[in-house]
């Protein structure tokens, strides 16, 4: 009897225990992600992403990579700046975000083989006339806050080789643009990609131009915790196999074409 009940009581704990694992009993990996970049990560219509409702190169790559390394993914969305230190305080396992190697960054986080050759466009109004950073001077300039696009600009004008009348930083790139859209600021500085999908959505209002001189090449990486230098190689193992595929490429395209209108 005492046996009887000791395996009843077994098999209920089993029971119990694989109700709270997810249905395909796969271990689950929390990607942290700031949307509202398309085409790197954006919500998607009618809620149907990727990955819940979010849709994007990196989500598309980070599922592709989890589904070979046999994990799932559950996807935690905040702002840019917050997901270094989330990573750090182990609320996420790892980011995709469009995010720029850099060496401070460095200093905290561990990246991947970089995916993704960027740089910062400036996007303006097609009827102000303007056509480099040049002419930006003594004018108010926006950036998404805590990325490198702020960096360039704020650094720029410490430097003391660019005098802004203003730099606004926004947590998200739409309420930048909206006030761009509306004249409250005269230019918003992002990544080339995200700012070719605001013009693609604004083709008669808005223009875009690069500025070598004043803006770098960047790569994006995914980002790992320091301590967690197993998962960042199994990400790259298969990461460096996509990217020599073409897939990373493959992506972009498939979103511009497809996505382009209306995301973020
Ligand atoms: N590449 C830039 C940086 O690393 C901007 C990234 C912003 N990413 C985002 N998902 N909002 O600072």
């Amino acid at each position: 009897m005492k046996k009887l009940i000791l395996l009843v009581v077994l098999a209920l704990t089993l029971m119990a225990f694989t109700a709270c694992r997810n249905n395909d009993d796969r271990p689950e990996l929390i990607m942290g992600t700031s949307a509202g970049f398309f085409p790197f990560e954006f919500i998607a219509d009618h809620g149907q992403g990727v990955i819940g409702q979010y849709a994007g190169i990196d989500l598309s790559l980070a599922a592709r990579i989890a589904d070979e390394l046999g994990f799932d993914i559950i996807v935690h969305d905040m702002e840019f700046g917050g997901l270094i230190p989330a990573l750090q305080g182990g609320s996420i396992d790892f980011i995709a975000a469009g995010m720029t190697i850099r060496p401070d960054r460095q200093e905290s986080v561990n990246f991947s083989v970089p995916y993704f050759t960027a740089g910062q466009a400036v996007v303006v109004l097609q009827d102000s006339g303007i056509t480099s950073m040049g002419a930006l001077e003594g004018k108010i300039v926006g950036a998404q806050l805590a990325t490198t696009g702020e960096f360039a600009i704020t650094d720029a004008q410490a430097e003391g080789r660019i005098s802004f009348q203003n730099i606004y930083a926004f947590n998200t790139a739409q309420p930048g643009i909206q006030d761009l859209l509306s004249g409250s600021i005269d230019a918003f500085v992002i990544d080339t990609p995200v700012a070719r999908g605001f013009v693609n959505n604004h083709p008669d209002r808005l223009v875009m131009f690069n500025d070598a001189d004043f803006f770098g090449l960047e790569q994006f990486g995914m980002a790992f915790n320091k301590d967690d230098t197993e998962l960042l190689a199994q990400f790259n193992e298969v990461l460096t196999r996509l990217i020599a595929e073409g897939y990373v490429y493959y992506l972009y395209d498939y979103y511009m074409e497809n996505h382009g209108h209306m995301a973020n």
